[in-house]
């Protein structure tokens, strides 16, 4: 189709004025669906801020539109606001209207499982990371990306907004840096969920482990749970760990990845390589060998593998759409299996195995 719709088109490149009305208004039809997508995040946004998830969930049966209003902190002259918010989060499947006959409002609005997971105080919800995400911090690096490929000096797009790298920035603003740990955490949280209770396999043998950048300690602490004659420890920045407190098979270390990384049998690490170029990849996949204190013991990388999942396009939208995401925050990149591959050959590993496990993301063991 693609093939057709350039041979098509190769030779009208320069005469816009022989393209046929359809193609003229189809052409224009996709630039503003990709010109407005981004409404898409911020009404996500004003909703998570407004509470809409809880005050629907809290209600515990499908709420009316009148009932939505007098529930939210807004005046009530805006209530035609609130029905065109709806109107556009339930076109995006996080809400669905339910039709209640026997009320003089008609229209309800339900959850869906999406909008499940924006619950504020839900155990697995991922509003923390939409907060993250849409905060103007890192959203304004991606909005010099020109910007920043014309220029010779900035190590990212982040760095050429903030003046900092993005975890020395972190180390500077400790609301921001709260913000951060609390949105990975959420992840953390909900991908341990899944680890933990479907992919304990993968542990078996193991009676140490590191969890390198590992935060604020969700994802160690629950494998530290779950396997309780494990020794876990978290390895990450002084501002990160600083002054928390482990358990007994849970310890925090401050540390530097690229100086040290305490001994263990696997070293796990999940959303790290993502974020760095592949000369700092291959520095911190050294550094996890030399750390690996067994025969037998292993790496444990969760991260996205691009290409894995087929021709599933909304994946393939997601990672692509991730991947100019952390080139703006780190100048980091997702991968293909491939240069994963090379990554781990050239520190000096020998094999690999990749499984698709956790939706959008992959889990590759990584051997010595
Ligand atoms: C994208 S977050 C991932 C956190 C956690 N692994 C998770 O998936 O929720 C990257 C983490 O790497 C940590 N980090 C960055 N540079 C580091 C370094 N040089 N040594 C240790 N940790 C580092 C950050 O502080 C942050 O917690």
């Amino acid at each position: 189709m693609q093939t057709l719709q350039y041979l098509i088109l190769r030779d009208m490149a320069f005469q816009i004025g022989e393209m046929s009305a359809e193609q003229l208004l189809d052409g224009q039809a996709h630039v503003w669906n990709h010109l407005f997508s981004f409404i898409n995040s911020m009404s996500l946004k004003c909703a998570i801020e407004l509470g809409i998830p809880d005050i629907i969930h809290n209600h515990a049966k499908p709420m009316s539109l009148s009932q939505l209003v007098d529930a939210l902190p807004i005046p009530k002259v805006k209530s035609h606001f609130v029905y065109r918010l709806m109107r556009l989060l339930i076109h995006s499947e996080f809400f669905v209207k339910v039709d209640v006959s026997d009320e003089e409002e008609k229209e309800h609005y339900w959850l869906t499982p999406a909008s499940l997971l924006l619950l504020r105080n839900a155990p697995l919800s991922v509003a923390p990371l939409v907060q993250l995400i849409l905060d103007p911090n890192m959203t304004e690096p991606l909005d010099h990306l020109s910007e920043w490929l014309a220029s010779q000096r900035h190590t990212s797009p982040y760095e050429l907004v903030h003046g900092k790298v993005l975890f020395e920035h972190l180390g500077l603003q400790p609301g921001l840096n709260n913000l951060y740990n609390d949105a990975t955490s959420s992840d953390s949280r909900l991908l341990t969920h899944v680890l933990v209770r479907d992919c304990k396999q993968i542990f078996e043998g193991i009676k140490s482990l590191v969890d390198v950048g590992g935060g604020t300690g969700t994802t160690a602490k629950a494998i530290a749970d779950a396997f309780p004659d494990m020794k876990c420890i978290v390895l990450d920045l002084p501002h990160v760990v600083g002054g928390l407190e482990g358990t007994n098979n849970f310890t925090y270390v401050a540390g530097d990845m690229f100086e040290n990384i305490p001994s263990a049998d696997a070293v796990f690490l999940k959303w790290i390589l993502h974020d760095w170029n592949d000369e700092d990849c291959v520095k911190i996949l050294k550094k996890c060998k030399e750390a690996i204190a067994v025969e037998g013991g292993k790496v444990i990388i969760i991260d996205m593998v691009l290409d894995v999942h087929g021709t599933d396009s909304g994946v393939r939208e997601t990672h692509l759409l991730l991947d100019m995401a952390v080139l703006g925050y780190y100048n980091g990149k997702e991968r293909t299996e491939k240069e994963f591959a090379k990554l781990l050959f050239d520190a000096g590993f020998t094999s690999y195995k990749i499984t698709p496990a956790f939706g959008m993301r992959s889990l590759i063991e990584i051997y010595p």
